[in-house]
């Protein structure tokens, strides 16, 4: 297995790897992904089966609800998918065409989640990444301090009409499960101990300041966070296997013309843990 840096030490690449992996190769995925966020895999032919054991080597698999957009008989995997057969969708389309990281509007977000190319269209549908660590340092030292020791508002019921409105609208029984959450905006990565920029498109709101100018900030934060130099752009090959961290880094996928070309791709998501504030204490680095 080699491991080669694709776009300094935010995006690398994996060549080499076989599953299932021993003990001493895991190891080294691990410590790989934790000085790059984005670890591409390349090559990487899996089967459901075989995703589901390496992803679960890491931590363990959240299910994604709601269950209608699951592999059927796999509910670890997520269709990410505009392919249809027999008229009925075998995923969720445009899922993800917009900044995110997964599980921000929750109170436990993912910690991370590993996204398998099957079909590809000949254009279109890449995805970008962009690095929290390094949106952090270059923030100003004045926002810094604006934001310190503050959290923002993440909110699936103000905001999805707004990013699926092709998708029904929430019920009720959503609407509890997917109350409004809080995290902070300086956010301390749980095994690196870096601190990481951590907003995305569901916030809305940051706690102690008025509501126009907390909205204004957040969007500006939103804007800063994805400037062309934080951003990875990941162009798919066929059997990549892109494993991403949300504790530092945000992802959107890129429109491709979804009427005339399949792209259909597999997604395994980490369970996380709740974010902790930048003072927070970090674990060693030696017990991932
Ligand atoms: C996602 O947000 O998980 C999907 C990203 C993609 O389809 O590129």
């Amino acid at each position: 297995m080699v491991v080669r840096p694709l776009q300094g030490e935010f995006a690398a690449e994996v060549i080499g790897l076989r599953l299932p992996v021993d003990d001493a190769t895991f190891r080294d995925v691990e410590l790989a992904w934790l000085r790059h966020p984005i670890l591409v895999f390349r090559d990487l032919q899996m089967t459901p089966q075989q995703h589901i054991a390496f992803t679960r080597r890491f931590g363990p698999l959240h299910i994604m609800e709601p269950l209608q957009y699951n592999l059927p008989g796999y509910p670890e995997i997520f269709v990410v998918s505009n392919v249809e057969e027999g008229g009925k969708a075998l995923g969720m389309k445009r899922a993800g065409w917009g900044w995110h990281t997964d599980g921000e509007d929750k109170a436990i977000p993912n910690a991370g989640s590993m996204l398998y190319a099957l079909e590809l269209p000949p254009e279109g549908g890449d995805t970008l990444y962009a690095d929290g660590y390094a949106a952090y340092e270059a923030l100003s030292a004045d926002v810094k301090d604006k934001i310190r020791g503050r959290r923002a508002c993440f909110s699936r019921i103000k905001l999805h009409h707004v990013h699926y409105p092709h998708l029904p609208a929430l019920t009720e029984e959503d609407k509890r499960k997917r109350p409004d959450v809080w995290h902070p905006l300086e956010r301390r990565h749980p095994k690196s101990g870096r601190t990481a920029l951590y907003i995305g498109r569901w916030a809305c709101a940051i706690e102690g300041m008025p509501e126009d100018e907390g909205a204004q900030l957040v969007r500006w934060l939103q804007e800063f966070s994805v400037r062309p130099e934080f951003v990875y752009r990941h162009r798919w090959r066929l059997h990549d296997a892109v494993l991403w961290d949300n504790r530092c880094a945000q992802h959107c996928a890129t429109p491709f013309d979804d009427a005339k070309y399949r792209r259909h791709m597999l997604r395994t998501t980490l369970e996380g843990d709740a974010p902790m504030m930048a003072t927070s204490p970090a674990r060693s680095l030696a017990s991932p």
